[in-house]
């Protein structure tokens, strides 16, 4: 960015904190963070200032990677001592409402991570809190940022698959009961429908049904149902889920999420189906960089690689946009400016996937099929 004289203006710089320092805080959003500061020398640059979280260590793994940032014993602490631009709530899903409540009310961003909370009231009182305080407040939804997924959403809006008859999408993975993301001993929050709000279903659906709308430039899926199974791992919440949707426009959405598909078998995969073409991602979705795409003509059924951006982290793409919304925000653009996404419209897909869920019939057979025995 260049300033009227021709000298590179000033960066601005967005403050961050963290509230919750274990694996996402961790692998994904600080090394974006740290990506997204990078060589920067105009524009927005985020820097981490202070982290917490209960378990010390954890909160130290994270601070000591991040030049200047400090801990402190708790987020009404952080929030007095550190007065950030914005904070990123990776918390169990549980307790996403009480820390985005405290950031917002403190006048800070906040990013929260998906799922919004843990239910639906605890979801819509986190949104209103948000928009009480007027803060720019957003799900970190970061395969909306993937650079695989933007070339998605360009070619839909392009035409270049004509009419958009369908998206599917598979995003599985494996998660035994002691599950643990790395090796230290871990209290697997997930596996507890108190903490977790449930299962594979709620904890990775919501990204495909967020970047539906994203890929289709704001064609949300308004209708849903949904089927869980229970069916290799001996916990509480559903270790499987198919979810059949429509969108606003009339597009078919096939969502398959799971925890008990082994991490070696292809699991991870986008399609968009439409009159002219198909565009296929392979391992795009999730936290990293990478993966494939192509695009298969309707006439000729070849396959064309499409080309993105193949270095680049979804996270770090999110930690820089969120970083320019929060400080165009703090510099008085409204809200609805800056970031393209309410919190009003997670909320609703939020709503609409714990309704599909509330609609389930109990599996016939509860008990889970236990491994080895198929
Ligand atoms: N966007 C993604 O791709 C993605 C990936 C993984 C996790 N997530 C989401 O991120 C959140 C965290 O997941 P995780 O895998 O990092 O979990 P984790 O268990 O590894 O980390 C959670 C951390 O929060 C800390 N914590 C607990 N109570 C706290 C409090 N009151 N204040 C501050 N910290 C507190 C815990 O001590 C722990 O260190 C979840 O909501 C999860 O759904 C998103």
């Amino acid at each position: 960015m260049n300033a009227p004289d021709g000298r590179t203006a000033p960066a601005t710089v967005c403050r961050w904190a963290v509230a919750g320092c274990g694996w996402v805080a961790r692998d994904h959003f600080l090394p974006g963070l740290l990506a997204a500061a990078a060589g920067r020398s105009g524009g927005t640059v985020p820097r981490l200032v202070a982290v917490t979280d209960p378990d010390p260590a954890a909160a130290a793994r994270l601070a000591v990677r991040a030049p200047g940032a400090r801990t402190a014993p708790g987020l009404d602490a952080l929030l007095a001592v550190h007065r950030p631009d914005a904070v990123y709530v990776a918390t169990p899903n549980h307790l996403h409402r009480p820390a985005a409540a405290a950031a917002a009310a403190a006048g800070a961003a906040v990013l929260c991570e998906k799922p919004l909370a843990a239910d639906l009231a605890d979801a819509e009182r986190l949104a209103d809190a948000c928009r009480r305080a007027g803060v720019l407040a957003a799900t970190a939804y970061d395969q909306r940022f993937h650079p695989a997924h933007r070339a998605v959403r360009e070619a839909v809006a392009s035409g270049a698959l004509g009419t958009v008859t369908a998206v599917r999408i598979t995003y599985c993975c494996w998660l035994p009961p002691a599950w643990s993301p790395d090796g230290r001993p871990y209290d697997n929050w997930r596996a507890d429908p108190a903490r977790a709000g449930g299962g594979a279903a709620l904890d990775l659906a919501p990204h495909g049904l967020d970047l539906t709308g994203v890929l289709l430039g704001g064609d949300d899926v308004t209708e849903l149902t949904a089927q869980v199974q229970h069916r290799v791992h001996p916990y509480p919440v559903d270790d499987g889920a198919v979810l059949a949707g429509r969108t606003g426009g009339g597009v078919l959405v096939c969502l398959h999420v799971a925890y008990n598909t082994p991490d070696a078998l292809p699991r991870r995969r986008l399609e968009v189906v439409g009159t002219l073409g198909q565009l296929t991602a392979v391992d795009t979705l999730g936290q990293d960089a990478g993966g494939r795409l192509w695009l298969t003509g309707a006439r000729t059924a070849r396959r064309v690689p499409v080309p993105f951006d193949t270095g680049t982290s979804p996270f770090a793409v999110q930690v820089r946009e969120f970083s320019s919304a929060a400080v165009a925000v703090r510099a008085g653009r409204p809200v609805r400016r800056a970031w393209p996404w309410p919190l009003q419209r997670d909320l609703a897909l939020h709503r609409l996937l714990l309704e599909a869920l509330s609609r389930v019939r109990p599996a016939p057979s509860p008990s889970p099929v236990e491994e080895g025995r198929r």
